[in-house]
């Protein structure tokens, strides 16, 4: 490549494994090789300048390929300090060409100098995990607002603040949820974050989790799939809800359900799921069993009070990597994983590829279509069309060789009927 784009990554000697890591994933994602394809000979999206602000991973990496096959100008930033993998980043400059500002364990000024160099390109299309790019934009940069024609946001925790910015009258353009799709739901969030948070448990601490009392805080999509693959490793599980309907759910699933300061006594894991703050705080540490190990699989570092954690401190020690221990007046020690922050992402790789190719396709075909269709759309939070994450999925049913039925004209017609009953 003779000349690099703009950039600030950690190291560009590692291009060559973060190639590599790329070409790996792309392997478990055809439905965005696909897209890619179609992109590559159609270009929805020449013209526009993306400013994405995501887990820099090699997932992440399949998903900026597309959009520049489409004819993006991409700028790609960390949407959190922890799960930048540096050998991507710089395979994204060096070996693809795409501008990004990513270094593993950034400061948080160099975190908000990096979403900065994102907004400079003057983005049309922002792209969001967690919505501190559009966070910064509105708070900082309000005039630039009008130049977005729109915008996209993967998780749970950005849909949430983008909701309460639109009830606000604060959002200043269209943004869809891709985070609210069946797919994205379904499958991202219950199998990607149950199989990656015990992932990131398991390489931190190389834990048995068979035998063991497992805590799963928060009983959405994120902690159903938890919870199921902790049953699934013979760990028993409690839940911890604050909904009625959800605590329900768990309960009939067989786990056990328990306020907080119940299930902290007998817990060996404490996994966060809730979206919520101070889930876990010092009454809780303080009925901890010695060696309790806590971590938060929601997306920003506030459901573990990590300061009252360290006011709790006599003595702290890096144990392995992304494991602190915490010692307490009394000699129990409670280790704590990734710093609090997503541990599947800072201790693991994050979702593995092949679910991520189905949030990824929904982003891409998102961005296609908001493209073709901002003009009509006003500054409210959108659904991804459903028909465009049904084609995600048949498209993915088809990568795996699974056909299904269609109806035959007489369901057709049963199902809109309402003149045939008993
Ligand atoms: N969010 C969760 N897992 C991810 C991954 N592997 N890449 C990008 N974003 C993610």
């Amino acid at each position: 490549m003779s000349e690099l784009p703009p950039s600030d990554v950690a190291d560009l000697g590692l291009a060559a494994q973060g190639r590599t890591r790329i070409e790996w994933a792309e392997r478990s994602m055809p439905v965005l090789r696909a897209i890619r394809e179609r992109f590559a000979a159609e270009r929805p999206l020449a013209g526009q300048r993306i400013a994405a602000c995501l887990h820099v991973t090699s997932e992440t990496a399949n998903l900026m390929r597309t959009l520049v096959a489409g004819g993006a100008d991409v700028t790609l930033v960390a949407s959190n300090p922890l799960s930048t993998q540096d050998d991507t980043a710089a395979a994204l400059v060096a070996e693809y060409g795409i501008a990004t500002h990513a270094v593993r364990a950034e400061d948080h000024d160099r975190y908000y100098r990096h979403i900065d160099a994102a907004l400079d390109t003057e983005p049309t299309i922002t792209m969001d995990d967690g919505c501190d790019l559009v966070n910064r934009l509105l708070s900082q940069r309000p005039e630039q607002a009008a130049t977005v024609l729109a915008g996209t946001e993967e998780t749970t925790t950005g849909v949430i603040r983008l909701r309460a910015m639109e009830a606000d009258g604060a959002l200043r353009y269209p943004i869809v949820a891709v985070n609210d799709t069946p797919t994205k739901h379904l499958f991202d969030n219950r199998y990607g974050t149950g199989q990656s948070t015990l992932d990131g448990i398991i390489r931190a601490t190389n834990v048995l989790l068979a035998g063991k009392t497992v805590v799963v805080a928060g009983y959405g999509y994120c902690g159903r799939g938890v919870a199921s693959r902790a049953k699934g490793h013979g760990a028993e599980v409690v839940v911890t809800e604050v909904d009625p309907v959800r605590a329900l759910e768990a309960a009939m699933e067989g786990f056990r359900v328990l306020p907080m300061a119940d299930a902290a006594p007998l817990g060996d894991v404490f996994v966060t799921v809730t979206g919520n703050t101070s889930v876990l705080r010092a009454e809780h540490f303080e009925a901890m069993k010695d060696g309790a190990i806590v971590c938060n699989s929601g997306h920003f570092d506030v459901e573990i009070d990590i300061p009252a954690l360290e006011k709790l401190a006599t003595a702290r020690a890096v144990v392995r990597p992304n494991a602190e221990q915490v010692e307490l007046a009394d000699g129990r020690r409670i280790v704590l994983l990734a710093d609090g922050r997503l541990v599947n992402l800072g201790a693991a790789e994050g979702h593995p590829a092949a679910v991520m190719d189905m949030s990824f396709a929904d982003q891409s075909l998102a961005v296609e279509w908001l493209v073709a269709n901002a003009a009509t759309l006003e500054p409210r939070v959108y659904d991804v069309p459903l028909d465009l994450d049904a084609e995600v999925a048949r498209l993915k049913l088809a990568s795996m060789g699974r056909a299904i039925d269609t109806l035959t004209a007489e369901q057709r017609h049963y199902l809109s009927s309402y003149d045939i009953g008993t």
